[in-house]
C-alpha cells in the first residue's frame, strides 16, 4: 500500500455522525487508479521538487475527484463502482449528498496544509475553486444532453473538458505552481493535460461498452441505458443511414426500454458503423497533440519519460 493509500485509511475513522463520515471512508478506502495524485506528484519532478512535498495537493484532488464520483453516480444511477455497491446504493441519496459536500470540505483543508508560500497557495487554491467550478459545468452540460437532440461532436468535446479533462489539467498545474515553473511551461503541462484528460474520457466512453465488469468496476452499457450522448453516440449518428438515425433517436429518447434489448440493438449500430475504432482514432489525435505540448515543456526530454509513460499507459488501460 503506498502512503496516499495508508493516509486515506487514516481518514474519517472513527468520526460522527458515522452516515456522513463512514461513506467517505467507504470511498477513499477503495482501490481507484490514483492517476491524479499521480499527475501532481510527476509535474512537481519535472520541474525539481520531490513528490511528497506537494503530498498534501495530491491527497486534495484524489479527495476532490472522489467527490465527484459520489455525486456523479447518484446523477447517472449508476450501481457498482470500482467493483463495489455506489455509495448511494450501500446507503442512500440523501448520505450520498451530504458525504460528497463534505468530502469537498475535506479536500479544500487537505490542499491548506500544502508547505508552500501563502502567493502560491492562492494560486493553487484559486486553480482548485476554478476547477470545481468547471467540473459541476461539464456535469450540467453532460445531463443537459441527455435529453437534447441535437448535440455535437464540439459540444461533447466541449463538455468533456470541463468534466474531465480540467482536473487532470489541474493537477499537473498545481505541481508546476508549486515548483514556481514559468509561465509557458504552466501553460505547456496544463494543455498536456487537457489533451490527455479528453483521451482519458473519450476511453472511458469505451469501457463503458466494451469491458468487463469484473475488471472496469462498473456496469457495461451504463451510458446507452442513461442516453448519454457520447463520442461513440454522437459518431453513430453522423455516420448512420436513415434507418439506423431512426433507430438511435428512438432508443435513446427513453430510459425506459428494456435494458438488454437496447443494449444489443445499439451496440449492433455501432458495430456496423466502426464507432469504436473511429473513437480509437480520436483518441490517438488527443494523444499526439498531448505529447506535443509535453514536448513543448522546456526541460531535459529525460525527465519528462515517465509522464509519456503515463499518456500512453491511460489510453491502453482496461479499467
Ligand atoms: C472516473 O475516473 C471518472 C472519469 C473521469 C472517467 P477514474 O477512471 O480515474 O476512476 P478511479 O479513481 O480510477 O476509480
Ligand atoms: C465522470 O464521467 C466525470 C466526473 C465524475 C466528473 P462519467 O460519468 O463517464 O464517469 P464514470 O464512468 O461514472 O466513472
Ligand atoms: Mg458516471
Ligand atoms: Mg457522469
Ligand atoms: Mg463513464
Amino acid at each position: 500500500m503506498n502512503s496516499l493509500d495508508t493516509y486515506f485509511q487514516s481518514i474519517a475513522t472513527e468520526c460522527e455522525p458515522s452516515n456522513l463520515y463512514n461513506p467517505i471512508h467507504y470511498i477513499l478506502s477503495q482501490d481507484g487508479k490514483r492517476i491524479r495524485p499521480r499527475l501532481v506528484g510527476l509535474s512537481a519532478e519535472l520541474f525539481g521538487v520531490e513528490a511528497e512535498e506537494v503530498r498534501h495537493v495530491a491527497a486534495a484532488f484524489e479527495m476532490l475527484h472522489n467527490f465527484t464520483l459520489i455525486h456523479d453516480d447518484i446523477m447517472d444511477e449508476a450501481p457498482i463502482r470500482r467493483g463495489k455497491p455506489t455509495v448511494y446504493k450501500q446507503w442512500n441519496s440523501n448520505i450520498a449528498i451530504l458525504a460528497g459536500d463534505a468530502l469537498a470540505i475535506m479536500a479544500l483543508q487537505e490542499l491548506l496544509k500544502a508547505p508552500c508560500d501563502d502567493a502560491t497557495k492562492i494560486k493553487i487554491s484559486d486553480l482548485f475553486a476554478r476547477t470545481s467550478l468547471e467540473i459541476c459545468e461539464g456535469q450540467q452540460y453532460d445531463l443537459d444532453f441527455e435529453t437534447m437532440e441535437h448535440v455535437s461532436i464540439d459540444d461533447y468535446i466541449k463538455m468533456i473538458r470541463l468534466k474531465t479533462a480540467v482536473m487532470l489539467a489541474g493537477c499537473l498545474k498545481s505541481g508546476a505552481l508549486f515548483a514556481h515553473a514559468s509561465e509557458a511551461d504552466m501553460q505547456a503541462i496544463y494543455d498536456f493535460g487537457i489533451n490527455i484528460g479528453i483521451a482519458f474520457q473519450l476511453k472511458d466512453d469505451i469501457l463503458d461498452l466494451y469491458s468487463d465488469t469484473q475488471v472496469f468496476g462498473k456496469i457495461t452499457g451504463g451510458d446507452i441505458k442513461e442516453n448519454k450522448k457520447t463520442y461513440l453516440y454522437l459518431t453513430a449518428l453522423q455516420d448512420a443511414n436513415d434507418q439506423q438515425r431512426k433507430s438511435l433517436r428512438h432508443y435513446f429518447s427513453s430510459t425506459d426500454f428494456d435494458f438488454e434489448s437496447k443494449l444489443l440493438a445499439v451496440k449492433n449500430i455501432y458495430e456496423n458503423l466502426q464507432v469504436k475504432e473511429k473513437t480509437e482514432k480520436a483518441i490517438d489525435k488527443y494523444v499526439e497533440n498531448a505529447l506535443a505540448c509535453l514536448h513543448a515543456v522546456s526541460v531535459a526530454e529525460e525527465k519528462k519519460q515517465q509522464l509519456y509513460d503515463l499518456a500512453n499507459a491511460l489510453v491502453k488501460r482496461d479499467k
